[in-house]
């Protein structure tokens, strides 16, 4: 255990690196994918159970926390960690991104942004100060910078402005978040899909200096190789020597485009979002436990899962659970998803290490492309 922040890369292959961040609440080996925790929950799932997938942090989000229970009462109760029974590492988004997909009435002015709650309609204002405040507050290990993500399609001057306002943000959440030892601040790089823009993002902010830095404003709408092509060149603007996120991604190959592009970290709702609606994510690529053809079907979901729902259930048992309604369907997808997700991390570490990721990434490919049978 450190009493400090601090990231060192192991090995690399390619472009891609895999390494350890050491945090004071604990180690989180990189490439690493972040399950979401939104509301102090990662939903269907006990702590225990998202640790016992191979996570070693969780995402929460400033914008809903600050809403329900509210920021303060959880600072009362010991802080977001003590609260949700998760010690481990929490990395909290700093809201600015979900007050423009979730809340209505926004504002947004150089100062921050005003909006109505999606839940009770109540007023609120978030800008670098509030945001690094309630951060705070919830006891989150690493911060994300308060910034503004445009969605895609946008024209240039509009990315541009966003951009430059982000930068501005960034510093404010700099000097606001101060000096906190064993506490990271990331800032965000913007830019949409304009390399010059990008360019320009990443000189900001390595000249305000962080502890890590995230890839911002993609997967909003771009396609997948309109955001390979900016990870083509965007994480090479950032320093070597920290953790690189790439925020808000994504699908499994996603992840391992993103990966071989010199991506760290990473999170989505994908694996937990998509196991309650029936979807689930295999070495097959994916299956719909929905459909009829799973209705008597004795195998498991994944034959090289070890994961309790491939262990010990039958896609026409989880097929059955779904078409009920029954809970257990949403908690044993949302299990098989998020390890599946974790052993697609593991497999990356493990092929970066020694050097064989064009392998692996080939052996994944071509799994997927024979397809579920
Ligand atoms: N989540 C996904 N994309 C983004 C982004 O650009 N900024 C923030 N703060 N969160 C995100
Ligand atoms: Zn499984």
């Amino acid at each position: 255990m450190t009493d400090r922040f601090q990231f060192t890369v192991n090995a690399t292959d390619g472009k891609a690196r895999t390494g350890v961040i050491n945090t004071p609440r604990g180690d989180i080996r990189t490439p690493a994918f972040m399950p979401v925790g939104t509301a102090a929950t990662v939903k269907a799932m006990l702590p225990e159970s998202v640790r016992e997938t191979g996570a070693d942090i969780l995402l929460g989000n400033t914008y809903h926390l600050m809403l329900r229970p509210g920021a303060e009462r959880v600072a009362r109760l010991g802080g977001l960690h003590k609260f949700m029974n998760w010690e481990r590492p929490i990395l909290t988004d700093s809201g600015g991104f979900q007050v423009m997909s979730l809340a209505s009435l926004r504002k947004l002015t150089e100062e921050g942004v005003t909006f109505s709650s999606h839940i009770d309609g109540s007023k609120h204002i978030l800008s670098p100060e509030t945001s690094m405040e309630i951060q705070r507050l919830l006891g989150s290990d690493i911060v994300m910078c308060f910034d503004e993500c445009p969605a895609l399609p946008a024209d240039e001057k509009t990315v541009a402005d966003s951009m430059r306002l982000s930068m501005r943000w960034a510093q404010r959440s700099r000097d606001a978040f101060g000096d906190r030892p064993g506490h990271a601040l990331f800032g965000i790089m913007q830019g949409g899909v304009t390399r010059d823009l990008r360019e320009e993002s990443a000189e900001a902010l390595k000249s305000i200096g962080f502890d890590g830095y995230a890839v911002g404003g993609l997967a909003v709408g771009e396609g997948q190789e309109a955001m390979f092509d900016v990870l083509d060149y965007a994480p090479g603007f950032l320093p070597q020597d920290k953790p690189r996120y790439l925020m808000g991604v994504g699908k499994p190959d996603d992840i391992v485009g993103a990966v071989q592009r010199g991506i760290d970290m990473m999170d989505c709702v994908l694996p937990s979002r998509s196991g309650r609606t029936g979807q689930a994510w295999t070495h097959r690529g994916q299956v719909n436990i929905k459909n009829a053809r799973h209705a008597d079907d004795p195998r498991p979901l994944d034959e090289s899962c070890t994961c309790p729902a491939c262990r010990g259930y039958s896609r026409a048992y989880l097929h059955h659970v779904f078409r009920a309604g029954e809970m257990i369907s949403g908690m044993l997808l949302t299990w098989h998803n998020l390890h599946y997700y974790q052993d697609l991390m593991a497999g990356l570490r493990g092929a970066i290490a020694e050097g064989q990721l064009d392998q692996f990434v080939s052996n994944f490919h071509a799994r997927r492309a024979e397809g579920d049978i």
